[in-house]
């Protein structure tokens, strides 16, 4: 059984989706991960305008409850994206996955070109040729010839690709729950335990 992960990497770029990085991030942080960080300068311009968080660790530990409460398990750690002297732009450095919520278009193209102009990129690059597990949560709409080629190259290098898309069979009331279904599905793939995600037992 592969062992569950203890180091991951969580990027959010520009494309919309605020809420659900934060979301995700809360879920990352509760567990006793090694978490580093990273938001491309849009990614942080576009989080805090849907958020109203802003991407410091400081505000991120506010707005995930803490003082007070025990809430974090995580060590966070946060990198600037220009940063390629920090420890996950080498693969020496062994993070088990990393998670880019949401995936901007242009960061998408970026890594599938092989284009490592910011931590992120080169992160995701090294992810990739030390075939560890790579999840990414592009959001676009509609997708062109252009996205669908580029996301299904990082498909084949084997990158799970999971759109942030509304699902309705487990009846959510909420958009936190639909929210809460996206996360979980990344959780999985990324090969955390979580329980957001029921098993569908049948009708
Ligand atoms: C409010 C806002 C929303 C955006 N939403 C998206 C989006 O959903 N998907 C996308 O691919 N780009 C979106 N963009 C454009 C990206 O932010 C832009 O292409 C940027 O260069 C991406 O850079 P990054 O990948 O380094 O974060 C949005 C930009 C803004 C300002």
């Amino acid at each position: 059984m592969a062992k569950e992960p203890s180091f991951v990497i969580c990027a959010v770029t520009g494309a919309s989706g605020g809420p659900i990085a934060l979301r995700l991030i809360a879920e990352l942080s509760r567990r006793p991960l090694e978490l580093h960080l990273v938001f491309s300068p849009t990614g942080a311009s576009v989080f805090t305008r849907e958020t109203g968080v802003k991407p410091s660790l400081d505000s991120l530990r506010q707005a995930l409850g803490e003082p007070p409460g025990d809430s974090i398990k995580a060590t966070l750690v946060m990198h600037p994206p220009d940063d390629f002297d920090a420890p996950i732009a080498s693969g020496s450095v062994k993070w088990d996955g990393m998670v880019i919520c949401p995936c901007s278009m242009g960061t998408a193209g970026r890594i599938a070109a092989g284009v490592n102009d910011n931590l992120i990129t080169r992160a995701a690059d090294v992810t990739i040729k030390e075939r560890r597990r790579l999840v990414l949560v592009p959001r676009e709409a509609p997708l062109s010839a252009l996205h669908l080629e580029n996301l299904l190259k990082l498909s084949r290098l084997g990158a799970v690709i999971l759109p942030p898309v509304l699902t309705f069979y487990h009846q959510p009331a909420t958009i936190e729950e639909q929210m809460d279904f996206i996360v979980g599905r990344v959780l999985d793939a990324l090969g955390l335990d979580t329980d957001l995600v029921k098993p569908w037992s049948g009708a």
